[in-house]
């Protein structure tokens, strides 16, 4: 896309949400307020994982920042706020006793939230599995989904009634394939029967959450799952195979089991020897209805087929686009086509919200500004996708900028900026970059 229209408020739908996205263990400060120990510091310690093996012991402190946060929100003109709950903070063992400080924090938060205009939007399970439940299996244990359940009950009965939309967990392929196949995040598990099974359980998971939570009366549920614009790397077949597989475990594997109550057969080929016996029994549950859906897009990937390894077969390629400091290739057009095969095969009219999307930048501050053309540019050049994507008739009801802060970018720690607000992590000093300015136009009532 090399045309940037000047897209404003007025250009999408009345009552399009305009949002920034954060997560728990991201922003807050882990070591505040009597949280337990998560598989994320347990990561983070072990050498090799992290770069310079940082951690979220600290990170923006929104533990004690909240409110000022919440007024650079109000100030660019946002109309809600995409946060998680860390359930380590609230039950530090993952079962039985709350630590009702840390659950204090979460209602403090809600107030701050709505004092200031915003919707909240929250995300229950943003990827800090506690220690304790780490050490026995953490997502593949069998009964993690009844652990999840109760996690989330309490939650719900602190909060719940004031939220806008309740997501039960954050891009449940990271959770899975990304932390017990590729190894990348807590718990580094490089592992297919770990992975299935985490793949399996993370859907488990989700359908408890939910069957736990329509119990309350509660409608405004989803989830929120990551897409990659998945391309093969040639015309050779090889090479199209291996997309395809990859399309399966990537993009198609959750979705799927959620709208329709399967898995993709490209993805079974490698992975149903190592599922959990009876998991057949368990796709009712996964594929209730949603309220919502989430989406968090960032790039394209290419792939190619790799002969020398065992299933799926797959090696990543670079392709020509520009990319990110993530090394990401920037394709807003990957994000119009997702939108659109989501309507027209998974979830036809159901509501679509862009829960994150981004770009990390080297950026620098000089003079007390931050100058991010680069974000700028991606920023536009997706929301053009996105009011293509409604023109072509997708239901999308909002878009969520991940992030709202620069934050701890897991395995890349602090050195990852994704913020359209700079974090100097020395003082915490918060600084809008021109990106937030830039939004802030945009976005402003008339
Ligand atoms: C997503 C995660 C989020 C952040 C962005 C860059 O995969 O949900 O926490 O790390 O990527």
């Amino acid at each position: 896309m090399t045309s940037r229209p000047n897209l404003t408020r007025k250009d999408f739908p009345n009552g399009f949400l305009f949002g920034a996205a954060t997560a728990a263990y991201q922003v807050e400060g882990h070591k505040f307020g009597g949280a337990g120990p998560t598989h994320w510091d347990t990561f983070a310690a072990t050498p090799g994982n992290v770069l310079r093996a940082e951690d979220g012991a600290l990170a923006c402190d929104q533990y004690h920042r909240y409110g000022k946060d919440m007024d650079l929100l109000k100030d660019g003109g946002f109309d809600a706020y995409r946060f998680s709950t860390s359930w380590a903070r609230v039950i530090p063992e993952g079962r039985g006793a709350v630590n009702r400080e840390g659950l204090d924090y979460y209602d403090r938060l809600t107030d701050a939230i709505l004092e200031r205009g915003l919707e909240p939007h929250l995300t229950l399970y943003h990827w800090e599995m506690p220690a304790a439940l780490a050490d026995l299996g953490g997502w593949t244990n069998p009964d993690v989904h009844l652990w999840f359940g109760d996690f989330v009950e309490v939650i719900d009965d602190k909060i719940g009634d004031r939220m806008a939309t309740v997501a039960t967990v954050n891009e449940p392929w990271c959770v899975s394939y990304l932390s017990h196949f590729l190894g990348h995040h807590a718990p580094g598990r490089r592992d297919i029967r770990a992975a299935a099974r985490a793949m399996h359980h993370v859907l488990k998971a989700h359908g408890e959450a939910m069957t736990r939570l329509r119990d309350r009366g509660r409608k405004n549920l989803g989830i929120v799952i990551n897409f990659e614009h998945t391309q093969p790397a040639s015309d050779d077949p090889k090479d199209i195979q291996a997309a395809a597989t990859q399309d399966a475990t990537n993009n198609r594997w959750f979705i799927e089991a959620i709208a329709k109550g399967h898995y993709p057969q490209e993805a079974l080929a490698g992975l149903e020897p190592h599922l959990p016996k009876g998991w057949q029994d368990d796709m009712t549950a996964i594929s209730q209805p949603i309220g919502w859906l989430g989406v968090n897009y960032y790039f394209r990937q290419l792939v190619a087929h790799d002969a020398a390894s065992p299933w799926p077969h797959t090696k990543p390629a670079q392709g020509h686009l520009a990319t990110t400091q993530m090394g990401w290739e920037i394709c807003p057009e990957g994000l119009r086509a997702l939108l659109v095969n989501l309507k027209d095969r998974y979830v036809g009219d159901l509501p679509i919200v862009v829960t994150e999307n981004g770009m990390a930048w080297d950026d620098h501050m000089k003079n007390g500004v931050v100058h991010d053309p680069e974000r700028c540019a991606y920023i536009t050049d997706h929301m053009a996708a996105m009011h293509q994507a409604i023109a072509e008739g997708v239901n999308l009801k909002g878009f969520f900028y991940w992030s709202l802060l620069d934050n701890y970018e897991w395995a890349f720690g602090y050195e990852r900026r994704f913020g359209i607000v700079h974090v100097d992590f020395e003082t915490l000093q918060r600084t809008p970059k021109a990106s937030y300015h830039m939004l802030k136009d945009m976005i402003a009532r008339s």
